[in-house]
């Protein structure tokens, strides 16, 4: 379909739209983050300080850069160009640029684990597991991660693996690339997932580990948690970066941006709660630590499937699902830099996604890994993995969000804002916007300047 603003590409229906937008944001940070976050932060109180983010950042924020993307049909740099504001307001989209990147050095990184861990399940490296005791499995997935992710030659194979895939599906364009996969393979992937938490209900350890999802115990939560919650709420729904600008580029007249907006967030929710019940039971039973880090997930799933019927299949299937939604969030983190070289640089298609993907590579291989020739570099407290982390989701995103709240709150024309969010008044919703002005005003700005002093120690709770 071709939208009659200047013959762009856009998402061919409301439904369309829905899973394009909800494959860029489940990913490795539902089935990966989410769960390793809540093992590190203590739990419920960190879930439940999360969904508050969600609700009250997240989902505003989200609002507000489709309105900037199909309103302008432009990616987050030349969108503000159209919208006739302030150079300065254009940082929003370099800076999203910096961060897709930043992000993609580590993302491309737990990808590559992923697709290793088809092939390891493929080949069998999970079948003895079923014939050992329970402490005896817990070790043996353990070192089986270890030895995954700290060869001098596989991880970075599956890295380039996974950015090569991601390349050459981004140079097929967007609707072919992106609708078809997303549409189709999500809803598989949800239905594994939800097998998986049967089978980690079954578990001795199922009460345990739902009572450490769900039971908020406050005296566990940080402020640095706090922080961390907010960013992992942004990292989840792909928000402050302008991905969401440049999706909403692509939806129709016709699509709510409120409803996609809370369907999107909600079902996101969904899937990262699923995934935490899949994974805690298991962390309890076979006595493990819930603060493993990042690992957690690989040192847990195999677990889950070691003593059932068809386990090993249904292993396979969870890690390539999960090697699809990553690659599909991936697409969307690749796609703002592409379209930004595109769109800005006057750059072709192909020259685009190479230059992109070279960035990623060189930077993401050679920092990235523990075992690369930086491995043992610290700044600032942190390896690499984890300041691209801490520097893209607790740093860049939420000011990234914070301008663009600020933006949408107080700058941009009040009238055309209202028009384009009630899609040129078809939608009879005043009510709903003028609330959503209120809240992107006072609150979602106000929460999350309070969240980032606190949590650098500028003001105390
Ligand atoms: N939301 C994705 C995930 O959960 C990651 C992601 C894709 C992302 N695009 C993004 C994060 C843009 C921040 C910004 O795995």
């Amino acid at each position: 379909m071709v939208d009659n603003k200047n013959n762009r590409e856009t998402f061919s229906s409301g439904l369309a739209v829905f899973f394009a937008t909800l494959g860029s944001a489940v990913g490795l940070g539902n089935i990966w983050k989410f769960p390793y976050m809540v093992g590190e932060n203590g739990g419920g109180a960190f879930v439940l300080t999360y969904f508050i983010c969600v609700l009250l950042v997240g989902i505003p924020v989200a609002v507000s850069e489709f309105y900037i993307g199909r309103s302008t049909r432009k990616n987050a740099v030349g969108a503000f160009d159209v919208l006739k504001a302030k150079p300065f307001w254009k940082s929003i989209g370099y800076m999203g640029v910096l961060s897709a990147l930043f992000i993609m050095f580590f993302y491309s990184s737990v990808a590559g684990w992923v697709f290793s861990y088809v092939f390891k399940a493929i080949k069998g490296d999970f079948l003895s597991l079923a014939s050992l005791s329970m402490e005896e499995a817990a070790v043996n997935v353990s070192s089986q991660f270890d030895i995954a992710v700290g060869g001098s030659v596989s991880p970075f194979v599956w890295q380039i693996t996974a950015v090569a895939i991601v390349s050459i599906i981004i140079l097929a364009g967007v609707k072919k690339g992106i609708e078809r996969i997303t549409k189709t393979l999500l809803p598989l992937l949800f239905i594994l997932i939800i097998i998986c938490c049967i089978r980690a209900l079954t578990l001795e350890g199922a009460r345990q580990g739902l009572s450490f999802l769900f039971r908020p115990d406050f005296s566990k939560l940080s402020a640095s948690a706090v922080l961390s919650a907010l960013g992992l709420a942004f990292f989840k729904l792909s928000l402050g970066m302008g991905t969401m600008i440049t999706y909403g580029s692509y939806f129709t007249e016709k699509d709510n941006l409120f409803a996609t907006s809370a369907r999107v967030a909600l079902s996101d929710s969904i899937v990262s709660l699923l995934a935490g019940t899949a994974i805690f039971p298991v962390v309890f039973t076979f006595g493990m630590e819930p603060g493993a880090g990042p690992g957690l997930l690989f040192k847990t799933i195999p677990l889950v499937f070691s003593k059932i019927p068809f386990g090993n299949l249904l292993l396979i299937a969870f890690f390539i699902l999960t090697s699809i939604a990553a690659t599909t969030a991936m697409l969307s983190l690749v796609e703002v830099p592409v379209a930004f070289f595109i769109e800005e640089k006057g750059m072709s298609r192909n020259k685009a996604v190479i230059l992109t993907s070279a960035l990623i590579l060189i930077i993401g291989l050679l920092t990235v890994h523990p075992k690369s020739v930086f491995g043992n570099v610290v700044i600032a407290g942190k390896g690499f993995f984890d300041l691209f982390d801490y520097l893209s989701s607790n740093i860049m995103l939420p000011i990234g969000g914070l301008l663009i709240s600020i933006f949408v709150g107080y700058v941009t024309n009040k009238d055309h804002l209202s028009k384009e969010l009630s899609n040129n008044g078809t939608l009879n919703n005043k009510g709903m916007i003028k609330f959503f002005i209120n809240v992107l005003r006072y609150l979602t700005p106000a929460l999350l300047v309070i969240v980032f002093l606190n949590s650098i120690g500028i003001i105390n709770f």
